[in-house]
């Protein structure tokens, strides 16, 4: 078996302990887990990723700690499905070895100097491998709390019956329907109900759990979290971008035109409109999205990722005739953006959003608000918090519809309902950053699991 190692120079600084991350190979989970190898290394300790050879992070974007790439068998159907179920569950069973192998030479050398391994929660295969090596496992969730406390309770939401009727209320969630629990498309439902039973058990056995979230925005939920896995310590120290960018663990490249063309736009002007790194759309769709910002007539920055829409090898050929005439420099498009920076930028006054949870933090802590677009999975949970529980965007309500769409854009951009919500997502933005300062919550919560991994 094969395994590349790359040292990227670094040096070992004596008397470093050693922590040994595997994050999940998307770009919603690598960019969260690489934030949190440069909170801990600024904290003191050494750092090696153990990743698979499919999306594969970059490793000279972070020369200060030493990468490992480990074969992870997939197949090329496999690896371009769009069944993330079916890819967790083969990604699961195929990295055992390889990642058991890559470990054992790394503990084998008597100067790694080990102190944990700290896994993405989806890994949940590697508990098992942490105990044989007799190794702490931590486990990271890149969602809020409150998403994957539903996902964890699936089974039970479908033992007691009522999965099927999608139009009702969630039990003790009264906000939300059936329909937005957090579910997956994927091929063998069964798939998804033996996955969440893995990963529930496993992060029982685990040794700490941290989050990317601040306990102030989800502290309900990370209590009923805690009542349902009381022995296991919970770390929640987000928004890990606060402390490090997500940009140098992009794998796509970030087009440098957004901020300049931003530069030239006046003050909370620009709707920034990005869909994340997985969800597609329909032709259909895609359309309604392009007339809908044009019959606008407010300034955007859209991200078209390559591949957004469904089947389409291509990347602009599917905007209306005359698109970019009719926008007349009112909007401009690129196939990725520096999120943060754009969304940290004074042209910037609203976020059209999928509502992927790294994007809902970046959009929280800069106090902009959000037009709402779920499409799947812990998009639906986050959706609904942002529109109705912390009441910092408009929801869509998945009417992708060019009216629709245009009266949402003028609603948040120059209404007044827009003001309200700009006001209000200050306010939270304001207070959550105040949870950064030292002293309070997330800060304190980042040197309380520094001495939890030296006490290990
Ligand atoms: C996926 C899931 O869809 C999401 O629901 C889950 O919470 C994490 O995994 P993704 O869909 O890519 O992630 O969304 P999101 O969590 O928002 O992450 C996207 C990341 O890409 C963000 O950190 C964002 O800053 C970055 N990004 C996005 C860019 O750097 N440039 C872009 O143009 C768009």
């Amino acid at each position: 078996m094969e395994i590349a190692t790359e040292t990227c120079g670094v040096q070992q600084i004596k008397g470093r302990r050693r922590l040994v991350l595997f994050p999940l190979p998307y770009q919603g989970h690598i960019s969260p887990m690489l934030q949190l190898a440069n909170i801990l290394y600024s904290k003191g300790f050494s750092v090696t990723i153990i990743h698979t050879r499919f999306n594969s992070p970059n490793p000279s974007s972070h020369p200060d700690f030493t990468f490992l790439s480990i074969p992870d068998g997939l197949l090329e159907h496999q690896a371009s499905t769009k069944d993330i179920i079916a890819l967790n569950t083969v990604l699961n069973v195929n990295c055992v070895e390889p990642f058991k192998d890559c470990l054992a030479k790394l503990l084998a050398d008597e100067d790694s100097n080990v102190a944990c391994l700290i896994t993405d929660v989806m890994w949940h295969f590697t508990q098992s491998v942490a105990d044989s090596f007799e190794i702490p496992r931590l486990v990271l969730r890149t969602t809020s709390v409150w998403s994957f406390h539903l996902m964890v309770n699936l089974p039970l939401f479908r033992a007691s019956g009522y999965l099927s009727i999608q139009e009702e209320p969630v039990q003790g969630h009264p906000l939300l329907k059936v329909e937005e629990l957090p579910m997956f498309k994927t091929h063998n439902l069964e798939d998804l109900y033996r996955l969440v039973s893995s990963v529930v058990k496993e992060i029982k056995a685990s040794a700490g759990f941290i989050w990317n979230t601040f306990e102030e925005l989800e502290h309900e939920a990370m209590t009923k979290f805690v009542q349902d896995f009381p022995n296991v310590p919970m770390f929640p120290i987000g928004s890990f971008h606060k402390y490090f960018s997500a940009s140098s663990s992009s794998l796509i490249e970030q087009d440098q035109s957004s901020i300049t063309w931003l530069n030239t736009r006046s003050p909370k002007s620009v709707l920034y409109v990005s869909f994340g790194s997985l969800a597609e759309f329909s032709e259909t769709e895609f359309l309604e999205i392009a007339w809908g910002l044009v019959n606008s007539m407010q300034p955007f920055l859209w991200v078209v990722r390559p591949r957004l829409i469904r089947g389409c090898s291509e990347w602009l050929e599917d905007l209306p005739n005359g698109f970019m005439a009719m926008v007349n420099g009112r909007g401009h498009i690129v196939k990725w953006a520096h999120q943060q920076e754009v969304l940290a930028h004074f042209a910037v006054g609203g976020f059209w959003t999928h509502n992927g949870w790294n994007s809902t933090l970046e959009s929280i802590c800069e106090g902009v608000p959000m037009i709402c677009l779920p499409r799947f999975a812990d998009q639906m949970v986050n959706a609904r918090y942002v529109s109705d529980i912390w009441r910092v965007g408009l929801h869509l309500e998945n009417k992708i519809e060019r009216g629709e769409i245009g009266n949402a854009i003028r609603k948040l951009m120059v209404g007044s309902e827009g003001e309200e919500l700009r006001q209000r997502s200050n306010e939270l933005k304001e207070n959550l950053n105040t949870s950064l300062r030292h002293g309070d919550s997330s800060c304190s919560c980042v040197e309380r699991l520094t001495s939890y991994i030296l006490s290990l």
